[in-house]
């Protein structure tokens, strides 16, 4: 059996360059993993099963696991079964990527448990065909992402950091928040520019979707100004929402409204070697 951490990510900056002829929207992004982390328990098994900590997940085969597993079998000729439990910590529709690193950290844990393992870059290229924000995972925690989120430039590690998340009740299903976007009405921001100045220490921080996200649900605007009266530096949507990560020292207590979901984590990278 292997037993391996799934960690979620944040978007320390997202921008959406244009929308593309087959449906998915340019993007140029830094991807950070944190210390939010679900956990995966995988062995070979007579039959494939999954079973979740939280009832709420699916485990049926639109399961993202089972979309990485079966690519998997597929590319590698591999016949085996496996027996997967998750651990669920990261929430679900909160833009943490929780599914996408779910994928990706089943990928890694059969490709370890094959008799003929195949290269990490692989592996990383095969599971662009799971998500867009899978290959991500296969970087050292810290990465430059373009394209539809699947051109990945892993970069070095970012100071450490401590990082607040908060969710509010609501969810929000991704294609829905790109699906509102304008990009006609985003500041037209150079992301080369925005990821020099963020690597020199002049962090700026800004999602491209937060603006849609809040059009689709109006009460977010409510819930980020409570966050940022809290007296966090910096309070941002992470992906397509509906999670916020807030940096810096918090000045006030935490009032009932955010006893919802709330997680203090800190930026993690890997050795290439290893997986998180
Ligand atoms: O790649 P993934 O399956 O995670 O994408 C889910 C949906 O999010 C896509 O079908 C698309 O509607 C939207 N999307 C997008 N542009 C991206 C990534 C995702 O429009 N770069």
């Amino acid at each position: 059996m292997i037993s391996l951490a799934s960690p979620a990510k944040i978007n320390l900056f997202l921008r959406i360059l244009r929308r593309r002829s087959d449906g998915y929207h340019e993007l140029a992004s830094l991807f950070q993993t944190i210390s939010l982390c679900d956990r995966l328990h995988v062995s070979l098994s007579e039959v494939d099963e999954l079973h979740c900590s939280d009832a709420s997940v699916p485990t049926c085969r639109k399961n993202l696991i089972w979309k990485a597993v079966d690519l998997y079998r597929q590319k590698s000729g591999n016949r085996f079964c496996v027996k997967i439990d998750l651990e669920k910590n990261i929430p679900m529709q909160a833009g943490l990527g929780g599914g996408s690193s779910n994928a990706a950290t089943a990928l890694w844990a059969v490709n370890s448990l094959a008799k003929t393992p195949v290269s990490m870059s692989e592996l990383q290229a095969w599971s662009a065909e799971v998500g867009s924000d899978v290959p991500f995972f296969f970087s050292s925690g810290t990465a430059y992402c373009t394209g539809r989120g699947e051109q990945v430039q892993t970069l070095p590690s970012l100071a450490p950091q401590e990082v607040w998340i908060f969710k509010p009740k609501g969810g929000l299903p991704t294609p829905a928040v790109y699906q509102q976007l304008k990009v006609e009405d985003l500041i037209p921001r150079d992301p080369i520019a925005c990821l020099d100045e963020f690597l020199a220490g002049k962090e700026s921080y800004f999602n491209d979707l937060e603006a849609p996200a809040i059009q689709l649900m109006p009460s977010l605007t409510g819930f980020k100004a409570a966050l940022s009266s809290l007296g966090f530096q910096h309070v941002l949507m992470s992906g397509s929402g509906t999670a916020f990560f807030c940096i810096g020292e918090r000045k006030k207590s935490m009032p009932q409204e955010f006893k919802d979901f709330h997680q203090s984590a800190c930026f993690i990278n890997r050795r290439l070697i290893e997986w998180y």
